[in-house]
């Protein structure tokens, strides 16, 4: 944390228990050792929402909301971190000695809070543009695209004129430097023209971040024209691809899911018709940044993307990266219209909710489109897409969820059920027992969208550990904190190695709080979770098992790791298998007692 250091964040933390803090804002009632209540993040009825207090965190078994006094304090009361830890201090009368910013903190700091000024005053320009004469076309066009007064307040809606550079004039008097306007992305400047403003007669959409404060902006034309929107460019404030348009407002929804959609025009035209959870990736690919802050809020998704060919393939791709986050995704149709906006404006809001209501699964979605690629007529081609089907099933790797799935799957496409049961069966075998790949590194520098995937089977045994600490020392026996893949998991295991060693327990909230960034916050979080919870549901005979089969496939990674960096005719190497055999024999003797 730039603001704070671990040691006054750790003392504040102590200071206030979760269980007391929660509790002045959400009613709860004690049940074995923790503490239950109604989620505060997502609308129910039946309490789901957990709060422990040997853990010190909270965890919502509904949505998934998960986090420390801390996430609780910027989730629930929309606090920076720097204000949630002034706040709990304050609360436990602690009194903060502010730390010394360096100069070149304290002058980040402050460009941060002059661009928000002037994206601010820019916003402020815009909105005042719009309701003055010279905004009449502008608001006309709003107005004919069906939106009230009160929507374009709510979303600070603007008007950029036609002189090219009356913003930058406003701007200027009130204050600003050339050179803070030009690196604000909304004024350019050429040798020829010197500075101009970026947007034009056009009508302007402000981007907001989740506390609401201005960070870009995005311009449409009123008529046809190119481009059609035009945005602010990435900048010290504004980074496009860790943003969603409408979470601001989406965030506070008491849906338990969220619309997820492309444009600025469908996310106002689905909050003004009810729909207050949507928000959109403003037309570029999904991020796996979008994907967490989703993560975060909820694990319901339901896509409503562009009925087009570009739209179905942004949905094939954002599956795959929901799906590795726990999230459940339904797909909304919408034809014959192309958009959420468009549909609203042709039908209205209770055949968008019949449409969510209608909305496909994903993964009968993946299998229709996949189909589409077979002629079903050739008998062959119908094996193919029935091979490639049960090879996508396999991917499911709880069995009961499989067996829906194979169910759903078949009756929909009409394939015989048993066949492909069994067909699932040896493929799920055959999977099993392929043999030891050697080098299991990823490919380095792919540049793939999708963020590398944390390893399953690690955070599984970590959060066990966190849950179980009496289990640490089989698995020191066999790993160290280096066994782990490189990056967020081996950082978390080697800070848990730590904590058991010194204090004999983990401490999953220091851990979660002593990453710097949100994103590895929410990673850390969602990992100690996630994990806990699908340990608690599996079945009690089981456990030890599971923990022993996760605990081998770990050692076997690493081993493989390690033995995939030597040289084929390197004698360490050889020593390294039968190292491997020795210790995976051993571990495949443990008997693990229930708790
Ligand atoms: P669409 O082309 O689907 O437009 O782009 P739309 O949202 O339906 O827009 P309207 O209804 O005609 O006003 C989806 C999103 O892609 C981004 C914008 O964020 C837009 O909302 N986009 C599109 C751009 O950034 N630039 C463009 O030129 C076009
Ligand atoms: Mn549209």
């Amino acid at each position: 944390m730039s603001y704070y250091d671990q040691d006054t964040i750790e003392e504040v933390r102590r200071a206030n228990d979760i269980v007391d803090v929660i509790k002045e804002y959400v009613p709860l009632k004690k049940s074995g050792s923790n503490y239950f209540g109604l989620c505060p993040f997502h609308g129910e009825k039946t309490p789901s929402f957990s709060v422990s207090p040997s853990r010190q965190m909270y965890h919502c078994f509904g949505c998934g909301a998960s986090g420390t006094v801390y996430q609780f304090m910027e989730n629930y009361l929309h606090m920076s971190f720097p204000e949630a830890v002034e706040a709990l201090a304050d609360r436990a009368g602690i009194t903060l000695k502010k730390q010394e910013l360096t100069s070149e903190q304290k002058r980040k700091n402050d460009r941060r809070k002059t661009l928000l000024a002037i994206q601010k005053d820019a916003a402020v320009y815009f909105y005042s543009l719009l309701h003055s004469p010279r905004g009449e076309k502008c608001l006309e066009y709003f107005r004919n695209r069906g939106l009230s007064d009160e929507t374009m307040t709510k979303f600070g809606l603007g008007y950029s004129d036609s002189y090219s550079n009356d913003l930058y004039e406003y701007l200027k008097k009130k204050g600003y430097s050339d050179d803070i306007l030009r690196d604000s992305g909304l004024v350019t400047f050429s040798e020829q023209y010197g500075m101009q403003d970026k947007f034009w007669d056009r009508a302007m959409f402000p981007v907001m971040d989740q506390y609401s404060k201005v960070i870009a902006f995005g311009g449409r034309l009123m008529g046809d024209g190119k481009p059609k929107y035009l945005n602010s460019p990435e900048t010290e404030i504004f980074h496009k691809s860790y943003n969603l348009y409408g979470l601001n407002l989406a965030r506070r929804t008491r849906r338990n899911y969220f619309i997820l959609c492309e444009g600025y025009m469908d996310v106002i035209a689905l909050h003004q018709a009810g729909f207050d959870c949507a928000v959109a990736s403003l037309g570029t690919s999904l991020t796996p940044g979008q994907v967490d802050i989703i993560a975060r809020i909820t694990k319901n998704v339901y896509l409503s993307y562009d009925s087009d060919g570009a739209g179905v393939n942004a949905i094939l791709r954002a599956i795959p990266m929901f799906k590795a986050k726990g999230i459940t995704m339904r797909v909304i149709h919408m034809d014959p219209y192309k958009d959420p906006d468009e549909f609203i404006k042709a039908l209205g809001a209770d055949e968008y909710q019949k449409r969510i209501d209608e909305a496909e699964n994903f993964f009968i979605f993946e299998i229709r489109q996949l189909q589409k690629q077979y002629d079903m007529s050739d008998p062959a081609e119908r094996t193919r897409f029935e091979t490639e089907t049960a090879r996508k099933l396999i991917e499911f790797h709880i069995e009961l969820e499989r067996d829906n799935y194979t169910d759903t799957v078949c009756r929909e496409f009409n394939i015989p059920v048993d066949a492909m049961r069994s067909l699932v069966r040896r493929l799920a075998a055959e999977e099993m027992n392929r043999p030891i790949r050697i080098n299991t590194r990823p490919a380095e520098n792919s540049d793939a969208p999708v963020a590398r995937k944390d390893d399953p089977d690690e955070m599984r045994l970590l959060s066990w550990i966190s849950d179980r600490p009496d289990l640490f020392q089989t698995m020191a026996d066999y790993l160290k904190p280096e066994d782990f893949d490189e990056g967020i998991l081996r950082d978390i295991a080697a800070q848990m190695y730590g904590q058991i060693e010194k204090n004999g327990i983990v401490n999953p909230a220091v851990i979660i709080d002593s990453f710097d960034e949100v994103e590895d916050q929410n990673r850390a979080s969602w990992i100690f979770h996630e994990n806990v919870r699908s340990l608690q549901e599996t079945p009690k005979e089981d456990k030890g098992k599971a923990f022993i089969m996760t605990l081998s496939r770990v050692v076997r990674k690493a081993y493989d790791r390690r033995i995939g960096t030597l040289d084929a005719t390197d004698t360490k190497r050889f020593e390294l298998i039968r190292e491997e055999k020795e210790s995976l024999d051993k571990i495949a003797k443990l008997r693990i007692a229930d708790a």
